[in-house]
């Protein structure tokens, strides 16, 4: 089996491959070699596997640069980040191309053609995952994502948010009387630790779907729009992603263990590349 490490700037993901995907585990980026090296002990014990039982390391992820190029003695091959997440969102999807986004900590957004053979970074937003930690950080005092969620579903983002009917009073173009016309531009001083969770989430989710539906509207590939990364995994935020695509035209998916897409695609390279030689 080959086992693929994804170390992004939050978490490490490390999934085994065979035939197709077996295991996964997650745990908090601190060291880059020691969450590799954690993840994959983890996985394996998990898996009740051995050391021996693995062919191949695939690392990819944004902290995975200054890793090894061997690991406890097994081969680790590196595979840059866009390519793992364009070749995982195609292996978890089964499509030929698409618009895979890794909502992490922060966001990119991946154009890949021809297999996987073409992938092109189309762009993306700082204003991703680690927004929301940070803002809650200083404006709820916490950094539990699932007490953000918690908070934020009790939570009324009108408290906080201008809509554009409280501007203009009417729709406008494509927006609705309740769709936001500036996120926090309210602002009212009765709103709660509940609506400002809300308010980050929506703020996110909205620049978030309004970026990928005009990449996807750029590039044509408005039907295959695939969501991945933890972030994609907060419904909160791809219900937001998906709806403000929607509105544009745009079909956006959310795998399950969209996650892990990273790790697989870096893992699924490097089995086609060995099966190649
Ligand atoms: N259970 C969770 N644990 C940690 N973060 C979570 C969780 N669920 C959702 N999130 C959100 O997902 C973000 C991290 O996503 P992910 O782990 O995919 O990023 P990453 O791969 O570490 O970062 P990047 O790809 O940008 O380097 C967090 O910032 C948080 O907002
Ligand atoms: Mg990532």
């Amino acid at each position: 089996m080959i086992i693929g490490v994804d170390v992004g700037g939050s978490t490490t993901k490390a999934v085994a491959i065979t035939d197709k995907a077996e295991a996964y585990l997650t745990v908090a980026t601190v060291d880059p070699l020691a969450s590799a090296i954690g993840a994959l002990g983890a996985l394996l014990t998990k898996m009740s596997k051995e050391m021996v039982d693995i062919e191949a390391i695939a690392l990819t992820g944004g902290r995975s640069r200054i890793l090894p190029e061997r690991i406890l003695g097994i081969e680790a091959f590196k595979v840059g980040e866009l390519e793992a997440v364009g070749i995982g969102g195609l292996y978890m999807t089964g499509f030929s191309e698409a618009l895979v986004v890794s909502m992490g900590t922060g966001v990119a957004i991946v154009e890949v053609r021809k297999h996987g053979r073409k992938i092109k970074h189309v762009g993306g937003t700082g204003v991703g995952g680690g927004t929301i930690i940070g803002l809650a950080k200083k404006l709820l005092g916490t950094t539990d994502i699932n007490r953000i969620v918690k908070l934020a579903r009790e939570g009324d983002v009108k408290k906080v948010n201008l809509t554009v009917g409280d501007i203009v009073g009417r729709p406008i173009g494509i927006l609705d009387l309740e769709d936001t016309a500036s996120n926090f531009g309210k602002m009212s001083d009765e709103a709660g630790e509940e609506d400002i969770a809300a308010g980050i989430l929506c703020m996110v989710g909205e620049v978030i779907g309004m970026l990928v539906a005009m990449a996807a509207g750029a590039t044509g590939l408005t039907d295959r729009v695939v969501l991945v990364g933890k972030l994609s995994q907060t419904r909160l935020v791809s219900e937001k992603v998906k709806k403000i695509c929607e509105k544009c035209g745009v079909k956006a998916i959310v795998p399950e263990k969209g996650e892990y897409c990273t790790a697989i695609g870096a893992a699924v390279k490097v089995k086609r590349l060995r099966e190649t030689f």
